[in-house]
């Protein structure tokens, strides 16, 4: 057994999947084979939920069953949406309640004592956890502003519904088409730190709502799920300071700090995903008449082009443009990351059930370094 270390599981590859797959060479993202683009521009994400759970893309009857499946598990029980107000009035970190309150969920999961080889029962697992994030975190948002939560409208799609719930107001389609396409694009992304969490739990056989868990866990920290609020804080210093955004570039180059929202592990190249949201940035800024964040983050991207900086390999990544657009649907900024989780929360699961399909305990081992001839001394000795 070899004992060579590789810090952060770097390139190591540890699974087979067929679910997505990241060519960071030339800024290509396919879920199943089908461009991200495809899937963001023609397909909704309850076609995507079903193309990463089932295999293929849905017919239209097929993905009408499926819609109406999780329309129906949409709602979530009184008391927990107490326990979600309790946690808002608490001035609890968004992400802390969502994994709260998911953790919650399970105790009222009608088929809690299924088996994790019972396929069929933890699909359904998934469908009521996908189901009723949204209604979570909207609860949760409207808690923080005194207000009570509004019930899921079954006519609306899973974007849709979940500006609806957040706003009490219906969305118009653009925000809708927008938010839609937002959820596609952070769906799935290859063995990330939180899906990698949720495969370690699932590998257990531990049910489905732990994965997910373990996954809110991994997303909330500042090197994953974090940079897009970081992009949007900066968006916010600058418009504060009234400073030229390429003058806050410079001094945060010359201070040696990183541009948030630049650079990624894997995309060497501009991140298909900032290409989508930049595009949809630039809609919403015209149909609004507020270019503000897209002449800001326009002004940036240009400078560091021009500066060399993407051509060697740090290049807006997806959360670049995120920020702004959510932004724009008037998300408060700290709901950023767990709305990341809503919808990454379709790719866990798809990635939890591929792998337990041909499970393996994922048990790798550490380099020790400690003593190996310590010698005890009782208690009192010491
Ligand atoms: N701004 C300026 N320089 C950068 C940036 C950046 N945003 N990102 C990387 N670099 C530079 C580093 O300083 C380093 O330079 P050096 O070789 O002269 O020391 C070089 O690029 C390589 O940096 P690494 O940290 O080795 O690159 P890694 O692949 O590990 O980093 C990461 C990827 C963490 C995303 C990094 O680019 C970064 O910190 N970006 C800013 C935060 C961010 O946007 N994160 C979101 C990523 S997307 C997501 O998680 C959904």
């Amino acid at each position: 057994m070899s004992d060579e270390l590789k810090r952060g599981l770097e390139g190591v590859v540890v699974a087979e999947s067929g679910l997505s797959h990241v060519d960071g060479q030339v800024g290509k993202l396919v879920y199943r084979g089908y461009d991200i683009e495809d899937l963001a521009l023609k397909a909704e994400y309850e076609e995507v939920l079903y193309l990463l759970w089932h295999g293929e893309l849905p017919t239209r009857a097929e993905l009408d069953a499926f819609t109406d499946e999780l329309v129906a598990e949409r709602e979530v029980d009184d008391d927990l949406l107490e326990t979600v107000a309790t946690l808002a009035e608490a001035d609890e970190r968004p992400m802390a309640a969502l994994r709260t309150a998911t953790s919650m969920l399970s105790a009222y999961e009608p088929e809690a004592d299924a088996d994790a080889e019972d396929r069929d029962a933890a699909l359904r697992k998934g469908r009521r956890i996908t189901a009723k994030i949204p209604t979570i975190l909207a609860a949760f948002e409207r808690a923080r502003q005194g207000e009570d939560p509004v019930d899921p409208d079954p006519s609306l799609s899973h974007a849709g519904n979940f500006l609806y719930m957040l706003t009490g107001t219906e969305p118009d389609a653009v925000s809708e088409e927008t938010f839609d396409m937002a959820l596609t694009i952070h769906a799935d992304h290859g063995l990330n730190a939180s899906t990698f969490t949720g495969m370690v739990i699932g590998s257990t056989m531990a049910d489905i709502y732990s994965g997910v868990i373990g996954g809110i866990g991994a997303l909330s920290g500042p090197l994953h799920g974090g940079a897009n609020q970081d992009v949007m804080e900066v968006l916010y210093e600058i418009d504060e300071s009234e400073k030229d955004p390429v003058e806050w570039v410079i001094d945060v180059r010359e201070s040696g700090r990183r541009i948030p929202g630049f650079g990624h592990r894997v995309y060497k190249v501009k991140d298909p995903r900032a290409k989508l949201l930049q595009a949809k940035l630039r809609d919403l800024s015209e149909s609004s008449g507020d270019t503000k964040w897209l002449d800001y983050t326009t002004a940036i991207e240009e400078y560091l082009t021009e500066e060399g900086l993407v051509e060697k390999g740090i290049a807006p990544n997806v959360d670049f443009y995120s920020g702004s657009v959510y932004d724009h649907l008037g998300i408060p900024l700290d709901m950023f990351t767990p709305i990341f989780a809503m919808s990454r929360a379709g790719g866990w699961i798809a990635h939890v059930f591929e792998y337990q399909e041909d499970n393996r305990l994922i048990r790798p081992r550490a380099r020790y370094t400690g003593a190996t001839d310590a010698e005890f001394v009782p208690i009192d000795e010491r």
